[in-house]
């Protein structure tokens, strides 16, 4: 495809875009397809001659926008917000665009220094300190096993660079709470500390955060039985319940155990942009790194997740590499972000963010924020003063878990009941609900924040709900 024909065929593209987005309320927002229906519909193999884009448009339209859950609908109350800003839309299309290399400073310097720009930015707004330094990842999961391996390298006085774990005297420990995202065991498994080493500890009622003695307890007693405390991974904002583990207190703890502390804001992070939550993240300069997802949120689309280190050394330390055909004159006076996380080649990520926050302006972002967190306390006063319903921890940001009781059901009944009413409202096509555990107990997730979620959105959702449950019980 030439220029000429890519201005032509982009034009229309941005066009279907954006009338996609404009009708994304006429759709069923969880899909109807069922296993196999998407790849069914499309031929086994890829065509021999070009193709025009009608067919492609009409495919996208039968086929791919049914086949998809529309988390930018605005009545999506599903997992975490998951906000594709058409803004940030068009920076992803000029980085596609560019099509620039990030294999090293000098394969694409603009790349690596507005990546440092938009991370600053980020940090900026978030009322961070200048000591924090960051790089532009994939996702969370892939910051705390980069966080973890940093760890493990520091506690084991660097064992990757003779016998590894393996060769370790002491096992190393790892901890997080028991309400931590699946992510972190999958980081602390990988990273190579094993389960039998790694500790969720219990949380705190009714916030839910984490029980800093019992924490302080099993740092002691892993002490006591000759295993070396490494890491410990604190949530601001976990994924069940938005709840914040006491930052101060862990930080504290840590330091006097030589190990390193690792925030996983994955969600909540956005929230630092008010200086009303701020207090949410006390404690949170004493880390030694932090993650948070402007991909979800904020509004960058996916794949735009913001580590944050004290220590870039650390990450150099741990991930370099040296290849001849990357080295250039440079080399030691600039940043080389491939030396900072896992893939070499890197996109240019930092266009997303950097065209959210240029055309829509941080004040625009932080009002919608509070937009969001204002529907979650008028829901919450609505459920509080509802006969029969109930919150099930503090409405922190703008998540509530809540659950319907009716009289005399309980256990296993209550269960059923909860994903019942749930899935009624999901199979409705009008509003979408993650239903979770929480302490073996079915409980539904009212997650607000889509970008287009106005209070008559929720309003209509608690319509809905009542109206599932009633019909439930
Ligand atoms: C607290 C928390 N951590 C980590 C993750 C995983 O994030 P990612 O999908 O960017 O890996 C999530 C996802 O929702 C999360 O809520």
């Amino acid at each position: 495809m030439g220029p000429e024909e890519f201005r032509r065929a982009g034009h229309e593209l941005v066009d279907w875009v954006a009338d996609f987005r404009s009708g994304v309320a006429e759709h069923p927002v969880r899909s109807r397809v069922a296993p196999g229906d998407v790849a069914r519909a499309l031929p086994g193999a890829a065509p021999e001659q070009p193709e025009p884009l009608e067919a492609l448009i009409a495919d996208l339209e039968a086929v791919v926008v049914p086949g998809l859950t529309h988390v930018q609908h605005p009545s999506n109350f599903a997992w975490f917000p998951s906000n594709a800003s058409l803004a940030s839309v068009l920076g992803d299309l000029v980085a596609g665009g560019l099509g620039a290399l990030g294999l090293s400073w000098q394969s694409a310097p603009a790349l690596t220094e507005l990546e440092q720009v938009v991370c600053d930015w980020a940090r900026r707004l978030c009322g961070l300190s200048g000591a924090w330094q960051g790089t532009i990842g994939d996702g969370a999961s892939t910051a705390t096993l980069v966080a973890l391996l940093v760890a493990r390298e520091r506690a084991s006085g660097g064992s990757q660079r003779s016998g590894g774990l393996q060769a370790c005297p002491a096992p190393l420990t790892v901890y997080c709470s028991a309400d931590a995202h699946s992510s972190v065991t999958k980081a602390a498994l990988l990273a190579g500390y094993g389960v039998a080493n790694l500790r969720l500890v219990p949380v705190c009622q009714p916030g839910r955060e984490m029980d800093t003695r019992a924490l302080a307890s099993l740092l002691g007693a892993d002490q006591d039985a000759g295993r070396r405390p490494a890491a410990i991974v604190a949530t601001s904002g976990t994924t069940a319940t938005t709840a914040f583990d006491p930052l101060p207190e862990i930080c504290a703890l840590a330091k006097s155990y030589g190990a390193y502390v690792h925030v996983d804001a994955a969600m909540a992070g956005s929230a630092m942009l008010l200086p009303e939550c701020r207090h949410l993240f006390e404690g949170i300069e004493e880390a030694d790194s932090l993650c948070w997802n402007p991909h979800k949120w904020l509004g960058s689309i996916l794949e735009t997740s913001l580590l944050y280190t004290r220590d870039p050394a650390g990450l150099v330390g741990v991930m370099a590499t040296d290849p001849s055909y990357l080295r250039s004159s440079r080399d030691g006076t600039v940043v080389q972000y491939r030396d900072w996380g896992l893939p070499l080649g890197r996109r240019f990520r930092a266009l997303r963010l950097w065209a959210l926050l240029r055309l829509e302006g941080a004040e625009a972002i932080r009002a919608r924020l509070r937009r969001d967190l204002d529907n979650a306390q008028r829901l919450a006063a609505l459920v509080g003063r509802t006969a029969g319903w109930s919150l099930l921890s503090p409405v922190q940001l703008q998540t509530l878990c809540l659950r319907h009781h009716p009289q005399g059901c309980d256990g296993e009944a209550l269960d059923r009941h909860t994903l019942a009413w749930c899935e009624a409202v999901n199979a409705s096509g009008r509003a979408h609900l993650t239903p979770a555990l929480l302490d073996g107990r079915w409980m539904v997730r009212v997650s607000i924040g889509a970008e287009g979620t106005e209070w008559e959105h929720v309003e209509a959702l608690w319509a809905l709900m009542q109206a599932a449950a009633q019909a439930s019980s």
